[in-house]
């Protein structure tokens, strides 16, 4: 049978019955944890401790009985001591940078690759990727999986791939304007350095060949994705995955629906737990996202504690495959000022909603006096650079009123010109935390 992105059409298990799914699920499942607890010392001594066996899996409830695996896991055994192969077989290393300490360090065997190859050309797809389009790649290649991914993902639909990798953003314009692609891979934030990158040479973003953006890797407001669909005038399509699961390709949007990231339940299964207990909670409630991979060799995860914010929703274009809303940040990105949880993506949201305001925007946090003080730096519009400090003045009182209304804290909202914030050409850096440093 020749694989089903040659032929173009979906795969027999994305049109599969939630019930045919299930099945699946259960059986990759208890093969996968037998393969975890009989290869990997961590699984074994975590199973034993929670009183828990391989075989105790009867039914996909049981999954709840078995233990979380957080990063602090991958850590205290780096940097290979999760794997569940020999390192003969181990073909492939990635790893992601934390923000803190040692890398988080994954591992792939040949059949790995090919799943993860796999998944990504269905992520393509779903995006609205053809065979016979041209893939500019902007994402970072290295141990980030970003670029990789998508990489052996477009080979394998067939497309043709341009390995450009982040950064030099006025090449990537250069590439955009004389290869002509038809799709791109980026963060969102980036997407918009390139829009700003055209704008700056005097270019009209909405005049380019793009027919589709994949964009992932960070949190992002359907604001953000309105602002690049308009400026660029092409579907902006999120993809969603994360190094230790198997990197991008854990879940993706459909171009169709546009409505959030359907799971490939076939390859990684989905939770959603509170944060503080632990406890599972129903599809629909709001929590942190639990991932367990059902098909992998070299690092089989299990309940794997993404620390994501989102919830579970029904399938919609994918009706088996459940999807996830948008995520709203990470249980550890969360900020607290004065006792208020804040998020970045709840400011952003009303950043964008100002028209003389752009995306580029920093938060700072600092505690010159005892109580937490929030100062959010934003580059106002290019059109209103030259507008004048009263107009400035205008729209950062306006949108400190917003925050203070709708988030529920008092900002400093400090206007600066285009350009002045620091661009990343791969995750934004959006929070500044001065907090317990000496002034
Ligand atoms: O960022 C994999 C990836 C690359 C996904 C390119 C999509 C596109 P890590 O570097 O391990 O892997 O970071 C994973 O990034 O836990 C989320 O916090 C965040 N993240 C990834 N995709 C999204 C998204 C890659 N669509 C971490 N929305 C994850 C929000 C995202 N956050």
């Amino acid at each position: 049978m020749p694989p089903m992105e040659e032929t173009g059409g979906l795969e027999p298990i994305e049109r599969a019955s939630r019930d045919e799914l299930a099945h699946v699920q259960l059986e990759r499942m208890r093969r996968s944890f037998a393969h975890a607890y009989a290869r990997v010392a961590h699984y074994r001594a975590a199973f034993d401790r929670a009183g828990v066996r391989p075989e105790d899996l009867r039914t996909l409830a049981d999954l709840e009985r078995f233990p979380f695996t957080t990063k602090q896991d991958l850590r205290a055994n780096y940097p290979f001591g999760m794997f569940a192969v020999p390192m003969a077989e181990v073909v492939r290393i990635h790893a992601s940078s934390g923000t803190t300490g040692k890398p988080t360090v994954v591992g792939y065997t040949r059949a790995d690759l090919d799943l993860w190859a796999h998944v990504m050309a269905r992520t393509m797809r779903a995006a609205g990727v053809r065979p016979t389009d041209l893939v500019h790649n902007a994402l970072g290649y290295g141990l980030f999986t970003g670029g990789l991914g998508f990489h052996c993902g477009a080979e394998r639909l067939g497309a043709t791939v341009v390995p450009v990798a982040g950064g030099q953003t006025e090449r990537q314009v250069q590439l955009i304007r004389d290869f002509a692609p038809d799709a791109i891979c980026c963060t969102p934030s980036y997407m918009l350095t390139i829009a700003d990158e055209f704008a700056r040479q005097g270019l009209d973003p909405g005049a380019s060949s793009l027919r589709v953006a994949l964009l992932g890797a960070e949190p992002w407001t359907n604001e953000m994705r309105s602002a690049i669909e308009a400026r660029f005038g092409l579907d902006a399509i999120e993809c969603y995955g994360l190094s230790e699961v198997i990197g991008p390709g854990v879940a993706a949007e459909c171009v169709e629906s546009k409505d959030g990231c359907h799971v490939w339940e076939d390859h990684f299964y989905p939770e959603i737990i509170d944060p503080a207990s632990g406890r599972v909670l129903p599809d629909g409630e709001f929590g942190e996202l639990v991932l367990t991979s059902l098909t992998k060799e070299a690092l089989p995860v299990v309940r794997y504690r993404t620390r994501d914010l989102t919830r579970l929703l029904p399938g919609s274009a994918r009706p088996a495959m459940r999807r996830i809303a948008k995520i709203t940040g990470r249980s550890d990105d969360m900020l607290i000022i004065r006792g208020v949880n804040v998020f970045p993506g709840q400011i952003e949201e009303l950043i964008l909603k100002s028209p003389a305001l752009s995306a580029h925007y920093l938060l700072e946090v600092s505690r010159p006096r005892h109580l937490d003080e929030l100062a959010v730096r934003v580059e106002v519009r290019p059109e209103l650079a030259q507008a004048g400090a009263a107009a400035w003045s205008r729209a950062a009182r306006e949108l400190e009123h917003h925050i203070k209304s709708y988030v529920g804290v008092s900002t400093q909202v400090v206007p600066v010109g285009p350009g002045t914030l620091e661009r990343s050409a791969g995750k934004a850096k959006r929070v500044l935390d001065l907090r317990g440093r000496p002034s």
